[in-house]
């Protein structure tokens, strides 16, 4: 949510700024900005500012105008960017970062609490507000810290003192035009990281900011801040006390953050699914026993787990609905499912034997990140399920288990998703494992029948076309449902979810046995239903009561769009169109059935003329509840 961007180097820092802003694009995309400490800003007094409403290429546009006008404008090698996702104060050119106040300009992802208290209090100064936003407050009280009192005149120390009075959650960036060859930044809640060049320093809200120039990389922890120039950085904590950074290697390359070739990140990632399935298994089965990443919990913790929350947002949430069958059906253990942004508002039951395992690709998400928070307050032990190495939601937990989907640039969770469901396949299997509730020839066979799906998924990729052609048919449509039971319930509500988020059409993920309970209501003529099949082999029961369920909707006029496995005769004979996938494990089923209703919403809203990796009103990563 909002992508941040800083540079201090020798390069000209409008080229590497704006590069970095396309990387960060993902994060927001109701406007951009950049701002550049150079000649010109030292002549003028006002750092060089440019910033439009809507995507990245309205202002490269007003760059190119303003360039073309002035060439040397915008020449310095200290700059910053931003790509806003709008929280106080509508998208337009005024709102959009980065914001100035005297020498000063500052960008900002993340809310700041306390604003109105201090923007009144800086008003009865006398200062004048120009725009709508919670940020305008840092770069104001930054300056009113410059121009009086006993920080007058000192950057650094008037950035602290603005910073001490801040609430909320933020990332911000400083910069002053008379100061060039610093940035002062801050974290707090919000991601921050800085990449170590040679003679060149970057700082990103995540990596894919500086991927193609450092591998190099720091990762601040909370309530820090640091002060980069060309020759380094400096970390301390908001007093000013030095504070160690955790430097890492980068071990993904630029490439992956490429579309190679695809229009759309998106279906790039699609096509990933196969390796982030059999990356996040993988070293997670040695000498016959599962093993997780960074377990900082003993077995004796996990036998001594009495119940199992799962909390998570969106399509993380969905991943942890289909757990919750695994790991009730592994381990005999009740496993609870909450909505991250419900859990900690409902006073749940939480203890020292109580396992919360909270999933996310970003490990950034402002509700997940809360409901880790509460639950450890309440001595309950933490479980992170995670794609991005040392973002806060693992830092802040007693146990990480990565899912190794890699960078996910799409705006809408695909190969993420997969990957989360195996890790969770694993939590419920370590679970199990250290519990006793499984052999361990039946752990080992279950994940042996894991390690077969990346290759099955794979296969399910080839339903591609079939779902173009349905896509471009059904592309007018007004509604569609989706139905599934079982471990199908969930990939109903994905399907429902992606169709929505992409192709802004209504949609609705149903546990088909409800249906007659209300939904089925909707049904009129010619309504296309896609139906996720349970295996005939699993449980015959749940099988047949679905294909009733098709009956009755066709009897109401419904259009069948039937996901079975191949060979499935019944589904075949009701459906209007049959989509098949190989067989599998029932619980593993999910991990093929997702696949083409990804496909499906990608391609529906490629019909309706929507950009698939930038859907309206959305973010990747969402830092605010
Ligand atoms: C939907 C989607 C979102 C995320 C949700 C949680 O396609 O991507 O619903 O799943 O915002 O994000 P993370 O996993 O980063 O916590």
């Amino acid at each position: 949510m909002c992508g941040i961007v800083g540079y201090v180097g020798h390069r000209p820092a409008l080229g590497v700024v704006v590069e970095a802003l396309r990387r960060m694009e993902y994060r927001g995309y109701d406007s951009a900005g950049v701002a550049v400490v150079g000649p010109r800003a030292a002549q003028t007094g006002v750092v060089t500012v440019e910033k439009r409403a809507g995507k990245l290429a309205n202002l490269t546009g007003a760059l190119q105008v303003d360039i073309a006008a002035d060439p040397d404008r915008f020449a310095g090698t200290t700059g910053m960017g931003h790509t806003r996702w709008a929280t106080h104060g509508r998208p337009t050119d005024r709102n959009a970062h980065p914001h100035v106040a005297g020498g000063f300009a500052v960008v900002h992802n993340g809310i700041i609490e306390n604003y109105a208290a201090l923007r009144a209090e800086l008003e009865a100064y006398g200062v004048e507000f120009e725009s709508d936003t919670d940020t305008e407050v840092a770069v104001q009280l930054v300056q009113h810290h410059y121009v009086a009192g006993s920080t007058a005149g000192d950057f650094e120390a008037s950035a602290y003192a603005a910073l001490r009075r801040l609430d909320g959650a933020f990332t911000l960036l400083f910069v002053h035009a008379a100061h060039p060859g610093t940035i002062v930044a801050a974290r707090r809640s919000t991601p921050l990281v800085v990449g170590v060049g040679d003679g060149e320093t970057f700082l990103g809200s995540d990596v894919a900011a500086f991927i193609e120039h450092t591998r190099d990389a720091v990762e601040l922890g909370q309530d820090q801040v640091v002060i980069i120039t060309a020759g380094g950085y400096l970390i301390t904590d908001f007093a000013g006390e030095p504070q160690p950074g955790t430097p890492f290697r980068i071990d993904w390359d630029l490439e992956a953050a490429e579309k190679g070739g695809h229009d759309y990140f998106m279906l790039k990632e699609i096509e990933e699914q196969p390796a982030a399935v059999e990356n996040t298994l993988l070293g997670h089965f040695e000498g016959g026993r599962i093993v997780l990443d960074e377990q900082r919990l003993s077995d004796q913790d996990l036998r001594d787990v009495d119940k199992v929350f799962i909390v998570a947002c969106g399509s993380a949430y969905h991943s942890g609905l289909v757990a919750k069958y695994a790991i009730e059906h592994w381990t005999r253990l009740p496993c609870e499912v909450e909505l991250a942004s419900e859990f900690r508002y409902r006073d749940p039951v939480l203890g020292r034997s109580t396992l919360v395992v909270a999933i996310s690709q970003s490990g950034e998400t402002a509700d997940t990140l809360e409901a880790v928070r509460h639950a450890r307050e309440q001595k309950a032990r933490v479980l992170a399920v995670c794609n991005t190495n040392g973002a806060q939601i693992p830092r802040e937990s007693d146990a990480v288990l990565y899912t190794r989907a890699g960078p996910e640039i799409g705006v809408a969770s695909t190969k993420a998703f997969l990957a989360q469901v195996t890790a969770n396949y694993l939590v419920g299997l370590a679970l199990a494992q250290a519990r006793g509730t499984k052999y361990p020839d039946e752990v080992a066979r279950e994940y042996r029948d894991l390690e077969a799906m990346p290759a099955l998924v794979e296969k399910v990729l080839a339903t591609g076309p079939a779902m173009r052609d349905l896509a471009r048919e059904l592309a007018g449509a007004d509604t569609i449902l989706f139905l599934g039971r079982h471990v199908g319930y969930p990939v109903a509500l994905e399907g429902a979810l992606k169709l929505k988020e992409l192709a802004y059409m209504h949609a609705e993920g149903f546990a088909a046995g409800e249906l007659k309970h209300g939904p089925i209501a909707l049904i009129e003529d010619g309504l296309p239903v896609i139906v996720v099949m349970p295996s005939p082999r699993g449980r015959a029961v749940l099988h047949s009561k679905l294909v009733s369920n098709i009956r009755e909707i066709q009897a109401r006029g419904a259009r069948t769009i039937v996901i079975a496995e191949e060979g499935d005769e019944a589904a075949a004979t009701h459906a209007d169109n049959l989509i098949q996938i190989p067989a599998a494990p029932t619980l593993f089923q999910p991990l093929l059935a997702t696949v083409p209703l990804q496909i499906f919403a990608a391609e529906v809203a490629q019909a309706r003329g929507y950009d698939v990796d930038k859907p309206r009103n959305l973010a990747k990563s969402v830092t605010v509840e």
